[in-house]
């Protein structure tokens, strides 16, 4: 019998993953200023959590560790991605990733609104352009899956990843993506080689040790402390790899085992403990990302 304390109301649980840009290539600018980018993402299992209930009104109320950082009004990315079902919700979203840090937090926390709105109202998702106004890389995050992304993040081709055991590290300093953008030098650089089928995550590290994030430079010329956070990445026992994420000040190691990669977190945290921190293997989080009714 339903309890009247619990009336018969769909709530809808999604999750926000962190997106992380493995190899993040730029390689041309448009007429209007967004930048053409060749980019390798994969998923994290960290990130945002987000309820959406039936309501009047559309409201958000944010709460979390990183919460403090964020709006409830209606800049929020989350309340314009609601905006386009034309009906009220009430939306919570619990903020455990960095604002404005390169892993596509807000960006993630829009892409989980479209997928919870759809689930709670039934209608479909917006149009593709529609999701590509929100952000550029609100499409991606819309299908939490390993991906290469072209265009400003419009053109998405499925990859397929083996799980990459992985820390991420933020050392809280906020990096305005246009100010990276708007410095950076070299804007024709060589896209992504050929992604082959990778026959394990040590191929895979090895492979990307030949690419880059075009926007490291600029950005640590901004924040130097990045330049820190990477090589105290690299010297943890089993980092293969140390980049940056997007456009910063995220960076991400890559380890030979999920073992090791909690270590590596465990030593960082006692080590550094002004700075977020966490780990997880990168990969596919679709199944998790997956709006379900309670
Ligand atoms: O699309 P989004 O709002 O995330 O982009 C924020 C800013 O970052 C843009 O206004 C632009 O200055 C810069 N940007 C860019 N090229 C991209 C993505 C973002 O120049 N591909």
């Amino acid at each position: 019998m339903q309890n009247r304390c619990t009336p018969n109301m769909p709530r809808i649980d999604v999750f926000a993953p962190a997106k992380v840009n493995l190899a993040l290539h730029v390689t041309g600018q448009r007429a209007d200023g967004y930048h053409l980018l060749d980019s390798l993402v994969a998923f994290s299992p960290v990130g945002d959590a987000l309820t959406l209930a039936p309501a009047d009104a559309l409201v958000l109320k944010v709460s979390g560790p990183e919460g403090a950082a964020v709006p409830e009004g209606p800049e929020n990315l989350v309340l314009k991605a609601a905006a386009l079902f034309g009906v009220g919700a009430a939306v919570t979203l619990e903020k455990c990733l960095p604002a404005a840090s390169g892993i596509g937090g807000g960006s993630s926390d829009a892409a989980a609104a479209l997928r919870g709105m759809a689930a709670l109202t039934g209608q479909p998702l917006p149009d593709a352009a529609a999701v590509l106004k929100l952000g550029a890389d609100v499409p991606m995050c819309l299908d939490p899956r390993p991906a290469r992304t072209r265009g400003i993040g419009e053109d998405l081709t499925p990859v397929a990843l083996p799980p990459l055991p992985a820390v991420l590290v933020n050392p809280r300093v906020e990096v305005p993506t246009p100010s990276v953008f708007k410095a950076l030098t070299v804007k024709d650089n060589p896209p992504l080689p050929e992604i082959p089928a990778f026959a394990d995550a040590g191929a895979c590290i090895g492979w990307l040790a030949d690419q880059r994030n075009d926007l490291q430079a600029p950005a640590v010329a901004q924040a130097p402390v990045i330049a820190e956070v990477l090589a105290v990445l690299a010297a943890l026992p089993g980092c293969k790899l140390a980049r940056m994420s997007g456009s910063g000040a995220t960076c991400f190691g890559l380890f030979g085992s999920e073992a090791e990669a909690e270590a590596a977190q465990t030593a960082l945290a006692a080590s550094h403990p002004g700075w977020w921190s966490a780990h997880g293997s990168l990969g596919d989080q679709a199944q998790k990302a997956a709006a379900t009714v309670r």
